[in-house]
């Protein structure tokens, strides 16, 4: 019997650690593959998806995966202070794993423009909270000029280190599946995450020294953005990205080259949804299979909801839709979409009750 101690440990033998190295670790990965039961129904498509829902990791969202190896590495190198600019998930995981590891975390945030839950968990978790007039690209900026003239690590998805931490998702995927799935839906903010998916998948088809390959499968990689802030689709930088899913509110990702290699190696696609296709993705997940998780996570059911009913996505086959983030980052999105459903008042009378019940079935 071992005790599952988080994803590193897992996969170390795949990982940049030795044997020395203090892992910084909250018991992240291992997070549960859920197949639709209802959704394929629904929309009266036969076809095999699987969410894969990282909102189950420690602090709620994927960036426990990067930043799990990230502030192990920082560590490792002595350092004292991280340093990210964030939509909100980063700068929770990177509070996060700065406490475990006993060292300082700076975050930058586009004031007023990151979801409550992810204000409040990193408020909680006492890290230094620098709110910017601007938005995530203006901070990633800084960020990336202010490591040259400050002592601290940058803990963004520009660090190394983030993307082997979530290539460790793909390897789940596999473990559990037995393969890869054909088709591998992801929201794409940064690029980051897509990145991290393609080399994890494309490690585990590969014969190296150290391994035999798992599977001889990669997935067709699809990439979806809001429709405001899609520079992938549009093929060039927004200036001014906009949408409700505010975690993928950027103009200028960081991963541009190392996405479009995925996307061709893998021949996948971009493509872009509007907010309402995200929203009505995000509800139908919540309220046909169970899963709750933020708006820009859902814009990977989002994106293939669209590629099955145009038949990009054909029929038969097995999809797996990363859902990036928790539901419960974002409560006030939440409950502006559930205008129609609020709850009735009623006097504390058993009367009371059983007509509630009554008046509603
Ligand atoms: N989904 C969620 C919930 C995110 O928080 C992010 C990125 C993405 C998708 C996009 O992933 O950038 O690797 O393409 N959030 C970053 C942050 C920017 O600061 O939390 P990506």
């Amino acid at each position: 019997h071992t005790r599952y101690t988080g994803l590193i440990a897992h996969y170390r033998d795949r990982l940049p650690v030795s044997d020395s190295t203090r892992l910084i670790s909250l018991g992240e990965g291992n997070t549960p593959l859920i197949q639709l039961q209802n959704i394929p129904r629904v929309i009266g498509k036969q076809v095999d998806i699987y969410v894969k829902y990282e909102g189950l990791n420690p602090t709620g969202s994927f960036k426990d995966r990067g930043m799990t190896m990230a502030v192990t590495k920082a560590v490792e190198a002595g350092s004292q202070a991280i340093i990210c600019a964030s939509t909100g998930n980063t700068s929770a995981a990177a509070a996060a794993y700065a406490v475990r590891a006993g060292i300082k975390a700076f975050v930058l945030i586009p004031e007023g423009k990151i979801a409550l839950g992810k204000l409040a968990q990193t408020l909680m978790y006492g890290a230094q909270i620098i709110q910017i007039n601007g938005n995530f690209d203006a901070g990633m900026a800084l960020v990336k000029q202010v490591a040259d003239h400050a002592p601290v690590t940058i803990v963004n998805s520009i660090n190394p280190f983030r993307l082997e931490g979530q290539k460790t998702a793909a390897f789940e995927i596999v473990d559990e599946l037995g393969t890869a799935p054909d088709y591998h839906c992801l929201p794409v903010g940064n690029a980051g995450n897509i990145t991290a998916y393609w080399k994890g998948y494309s490690e585990y088809a590969t014969d190296s020294a150290t391994h035999k390959a798992v599977t001889n499968k990669r997935p067709v990689m699809c990439g979806y953005q809001a429709s405001g802030a899609a520079p992938f689709v549009r093929g060039g930088m927004v200036d001014n990205p906009e949408t409700i899913a505010t975690a993928i509110r950027i103009g200028h990702p960081q991963s541009w080259d190392l996405a479009w290699n995925v996307q061709k190696e893998s021949g996948g696609w971009f493509d872009a949804l509007t907010d309402a296709e995200i929203l009505h993705a995000q509800k139908l997940l919540s309220v046909h299979e169970g899963v709750f998780c933020e708006p820009a996570s859902a814009a990977s059911l989002a994106g293939l909801l669209k590629d099955l009913n145009s038949g990009k996505i054909p029929e038969g086959s097995s999809i797996v839709c990363t859902l990036t983030g928790n539901g419960l980052k974002d409560p006030d999105t939440a409950i502006s979409q559930c205008r129609d459903s609020q709850p009735v008042t009623i006097d504390a009378s058993l009367d009371a009750v059983k007509k509630a019940i009554l008046d509603a079935m």
